[in-house]
């Protein structure tokens, strides 16, 4: 397994997996596999940027041996403890123990709790650095993005930035630039990166990003710990962070999403679409049992609302229903126009647990719900039309 030299003295080092499909157990879907990258940098001393998931440590391993022998890692640097970069971390310091393992105070407990102790630690912090021999490392701790430990490395004199989670995509490929690959495909995975991972955090995002423009600090590449390396313009996707954070980048799009027992919701979500779509939006179909979850909380990153449907089961919403709201609860895209419709039988319900999983994700519910009690009559479903269309006006 051979190292991709970055720049001079810097390479990667990682692994590509293929052959992954879902990612934080089964919340999240990876339709493109992914990379766990590790930065290997070379100067009179030698630091190891993150490592990569456990059953990928020999990977690593020999692709650093071609550069360097491994005895001569002085610095295993952890940005982020999560398993997928820390877990080869044990495994590099049984190796090198002479080796300092470089994380923020928060990050102690973390990787004690998942490994063990008796490391040669040292802690850093903002503004902090560690010279290399005319390659200088300096940290920037950034909460939240995404887990309280988290840190940046910049590696001054080259401008390089690896900042770890942050600015990745979950895209395994042979080429390491982003400028590379299929753009449609890249910037699909950035998003949904963003949607199912950062969402919930974009206030720390908006401000660490601020920060860190505020700094004037020159980039000229930004190397994730995910996907491709940004080195085309790479503060593109800092941007592009940024109007996710702010919700400020949205298309025509309204996503509507809903399950049915006989049909009769599916009758009100194909009504509704009509009206968006006469009122100058496209509707997004996404029937819950043919659509994949994280695909559609991606799309909702970008749409201008979301209207959400079920059946009513025992005063309830249909099981199928309750994974997307379960979503929306806890992504909570906040401030995103929504609202819910659906149809019963002997007693309504659905719609009110869908409303409420709407409110407790900070969302703003901008209709009453819509209800039909058993089979849509064809003026039901003239009401439905104007229901979406209604939606899709305040939307606009
Ligand atoms: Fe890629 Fe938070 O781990």
């Amino acid at each position: 397994m051979k190292p991709f030299e970055i720049m001079k003295g810097v390479y990667w080092v990682g692994a590509i997996d293929h052959d992954v499909r879902n990612f934080h157990g089964y919340s999240y879907t990876v339709h493109h596999g992914t990379t766990y990258n590790a930065y290997l940098v070379v100067g009179k001393k030698v630091a190891l940027v993150d490592a990569v998931y456990g059953p990928f440590a020999e990977e690593m391993f020999d692709r650093i041996s071609r550069i360097v022998d491994l005895q001569k890692i002085d610095y295993m640097i952890s940005n982020h403890t999560e398993t997928d970069h820390s877990g080869a971390v044990p495994e590099v310091l049984k190796r090198v123990p002479n080796a300092t393992l470089v994380c923020t105070a928060r990050a102690i407990d973390a990787l004690k709790k998942h490994y063990r102790d008796g490391w040669k630690i040292q802690t850093v912090k903002t503004g902090d650095e560690i010279n290399l021999g005319g390659k200088t490392l300096r940290f920037y701790e950034a909460p939240m993005l995404h887990w309280p430990e988290s840190m940046f490395t910049y590696y001054v004199e080259e401008q390089l930035l690896m900042p770890n989670d942050a600015f990745g995509q979950h895209y395994a490929s042979e080429e390491r630039y982003a400028d590379e690959v299929d753009q449609y495909v890249l910037w699909k995975e950035a998003e949904k990166y963003y949607a199912n991972i950062l969402w919930p955090l974009s206030r720390q995002v908006q401000r660490k990003i601020e920060e860190v423009l505020e700094l004037k600090l020159p980039i000229k590449i930004i190397a994730p710990s995910h996907g491709l390396i940004w080195r085309k313009d790479p503060l593109q996707i800092a941007t592009r962070y940024l109007q996710w954070a702010k919700g400020e980048r949205t298309t025509n799009k309204v996503v509507i999403t809903w399950d049915t027992m006989w049909q009769s919701t599916t009758k009100l979500a194909r009504a509704i679409a009509e009206g968006v779509k006469d009122e100058g939006l496209t509707p997004l179909l996404r029937l819950i049992p043919h659509s994949d979850r994280s695909d559609t909380m991606a799309e909702l990153l970008e749409a201008k609302g979301i209207l959400v449907g079920s059946s009513t089961l025992h005063n309830e919403i249909l099981p199928t229903v309750a994974p997307i709201l379960s979503d929306l609860e806890v992504l909570k895209p906040e401030g995103k126009k929504c609202a819910a419709f659906g149809s019963y039988g002997w007693s309504g319900g659905a719609v009110k647990k869908i409303q409420e999983a709407m409110e407790r994700g900070k969302m703003q519910v901008i209709m009453e719900p819509f209800t039909v009690k058993w089979v849509p009559t064809k003026e039901e479903l003239d009401k439905a039309y104007e229901w979406g269309r209604e939606f899709a006006k305040k939307v606009k």
